[in-house]
């Protein structure tokens, strides 16, 4: 079968396209699923680029989806031919999450779905959604399921709500669409004017170009009559935290998510507390949520925003394009 490798040292022309031995049939409580496409994350793009170092020749890639091809003795949530997507954290299945870190995580800690095939226990899959593609599936492990969570779990989003979502990247616009769903009103960022258009064809309420308006924070609270946000879906990190807070009313909710400003910075802490903010870090989230969230897309039809689709052997190209910033909402990998 073919699959990427992160061929050492790690960067974009060092994703190697192989030629590995299928794998063996799935043992006990495990499947095998022949992967129809992956869509890009930027913690795929951080693997792949070195900047969180993992094993030689790991096969990359979080998010697959595709249709199971075998089951193992003792399976009976999962049949041949069934269409299935995988979960971020294979071992976290309900409640909190069991441990901090990537350890685990395809594509990282372990090997990904830049792969033809892959054998593993259920607990790495959930059923798609009716009606989806592989390709619409792809996008839901990661950030799909982000904005799920920093929104209906974390968050407690309802409608007549305000969210604030920033940028057009697979977790932002997945936020936009589901707060909008859910009946919120949304303030959308972006740095391109004509990527602003294309949020308020999606349901944006308000649209702030935050290359334009570089303290868009007080700008928010403009919109919102003074009162600010009840939930801002952060995916900035350090640099833009400090708008992000003062967009957000006394007493709401950050959901703290990217890292797309740098790993650190220092931070307002004295606004933090004077508001009584909520400011809260989170990774992906668990197989469980996974599935009420593909419960909600099953009953609202919400269809996920798709960018340009690469084959696998070009994963490297998908790479660059992701670093372009060209592209809007999630870039696929056909396998
Ligand atoms: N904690 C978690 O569980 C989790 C899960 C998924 C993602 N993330 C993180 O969330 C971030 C986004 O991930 P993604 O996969 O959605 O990325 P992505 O698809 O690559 O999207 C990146 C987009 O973010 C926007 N952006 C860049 N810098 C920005 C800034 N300073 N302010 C506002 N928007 C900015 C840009 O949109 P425009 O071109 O419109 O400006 C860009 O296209 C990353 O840091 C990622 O690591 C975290």
């Amino acid at each position: 079968m073919k699959a990427i490798q992160l061929q050492s040292p790690a960067s974009l022309d060092n994703l190697k396209l192989v030629d590995l031995p299928d794998p063996a049939a799935p043992g006990a409580g495990e499947i095998t699923v022949r992967l129809r496409a992956s869509s890009l994350n930027y913690h795929d793009y951080a693997v792949v680029k070195g900047m969180l170092p993992t094993a030689e020749n790991r096969i990359p890639m979080s998010d697959g989806a595709g249709e199971v091809t075998a089951v193992g003795e003792g399976v009976t949530e999962f049949k041949v031919g069934d269409a299935v997507v995988s979960t971020f954290f294979p071992d976290w299945i309900d409640g909190d999450p069991p441990v901090g870190g990537f350890a685990r995580v395809p594509g990282d800690g372990i090997d990904g779905y830049a792969v033809e095939q892959a054998v593993g226990p259920t607990t790495s899959w959930t059923k798609s959604p009716e009606g989806y593609t592989a390709a619409e599936a792809a996008t839901l492990t990661c950030a799909g399921l982000t904005a799920w969570r920093a929104l209906f779990v974390d968050g407690t989003v309802k409608p007549g709500d305000t969210v604030l979502v920033q940028g057009t990247g697979g977790v932002s616009i997945f936020a936009l669409q589901f707060a909008k769903a859910s009946g919120a009103t949304v303030i959308a960022t972006s740095s391109s004017n004509d990527k602003l258009m294309r949020l308020k064809e999606l349901g944006a309420d308000h649209l702030i170009n935050y290359k334009e308006v570089e303290a868009w924070g007080p700008k928010v609270l403009e919109l919102t009559g003074g009162k600010g946000v009840d939930c801002v879906v952060e995916i900035g990190g350090a640099g833009t935290l400090d708008q992000s807070m003062m967009a957000t009313r006394i007493g709401g909710h950050v959901a703290l998510i990217g890292v797309l400003t740098g790993f650190a910075g220092p931070v307002q802490t004295a606004m933090l507390m004077a508001k009584n903010l909520r400011v809260q870090g989170l990774t992906v989230g668990s197989r469980a949520q996974q599935q009420d969230m593909i419960a909600a897309i099953n009953a609202n039809g919400i269809k996920p925003i798709l960018d340009k689709h690469f084959p696998l052997a070009d994963l490297g190209d998908a790479f660059r394009h992701q670093e372009s910033g060209a592209h809007f909402g999630k870039i696929i990998v056909d396998i």
